[in-house]
């Protein structure tokens, strides 16, 4: 991982890969990008850790139509079940980009930006007394070196580290692709992980904020959609694909 541009400045995901966002139905993915499960693991504190690999599911279809409503019994693909399900498709979140609504929390060393608007419940800032007092400590080199971590784990970018004396932020560099999280801890099935800059529109061509990590719903239940709000683990939705961890999947550490 490395401190480079900012994460509302992300490349655009090779000019291939996109997703659409329908008004009332199932995201549309196209340029086929790699997609699988990705589940929050614990460390021996039980506490979220690292995300490792599950089962992968193709993205062949041009366009391959993922599931938004929870409802489909073909998941993670879209069966149609939005049209008769009870589920409120409306697409509700604020255009303002993630930054505008952020805190600022101050260490000697790093500056953390925190926008809880997009807050997905995934707990990579908790351990070590958390993200917030790590930064505060941060002229001590571990602390700085966990605040990084755990700000660069938040799957969604509601956390991000930013370096005080480059005034750039961390970002892992993601190829782009997509995950489906899972979340056995809280015994939850999270939202669709957009990782990697990949441009993501509505069917009127609008386009959403360009970003490194985005996590959308697709439990059909949060309240800033297409983003995922954490409703899920508070309903402890389950997609019922739930395989078994198969592999680590750390992005590119550089520390
Ligand atoms: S998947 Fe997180 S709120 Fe729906």
């Amino acid at each position: 991982m490395s401190a480079h541009k900012t994460p509302t400045d992300s490349d655009p995901a090779a000019g291939r890969v996109s997703v659409t966002v329908t008004e009332k139905g199932p995201y549309l993915v196209y340029g086929r990008p790699p997609f699988c499960e990705q589940f929050i693991m614990p460390d021996p504190d039980n506490e979220s850790w690292y995300f490792q690999e599950g089962r992968h599911f193709s993205t062949e279809a041009e366009p391959t139509a993922l599931c938004r409503c929870g409802a489909s019994q073909r998941k993670p693909y879209c069966d149609g079940a939005h049209v008769r399900a009870d589920w409120d498709p409306q697409l509700t979140a604020s255009r303002r980009p993630l930054l505008d609504g952020a805190d600022k929390t101050e260490g000697a060393t790093l500056t953390m930006t925190d926008n809880p608007q997009y807050c997905v419940f995934a707990r990579f800032c908790h351990p070590f007394s958390g993200a917030w007092t790590l930064t505060e400590l941060s002229s001590d080199p571990e602390a700085r070196r966990l605040a990084v971590r755990e700000a660069s784990m938040c799957p969604s970018a509601r956390l991000t580290a930013w370096d005080k004396a480059s005034g750039t932020p961390y970002e892992f560099r993601f190829e782009p692709s997509l995950g489906l999280i899972e979340d056995p801890a809280v015994g939850a099935s999270g939202g669709l992980w957009i990782r990697g800059g990949i441009p993501m529109r509505r069917e009127n061509g609008e386009f959403f904020e360009l970003r490194n990590r985005v996590v959308v719903c697709r439990c059909g239940q949060s309240a800033n959609k297409p983003y995922c709000d954490g409703t899920h683990a508070a309903v402890k939705w389950r997609d019922g694909l739930q395989g078994d961890p198969v592999g680590e999947t750390l992005p590119e550490e550089v520390y």
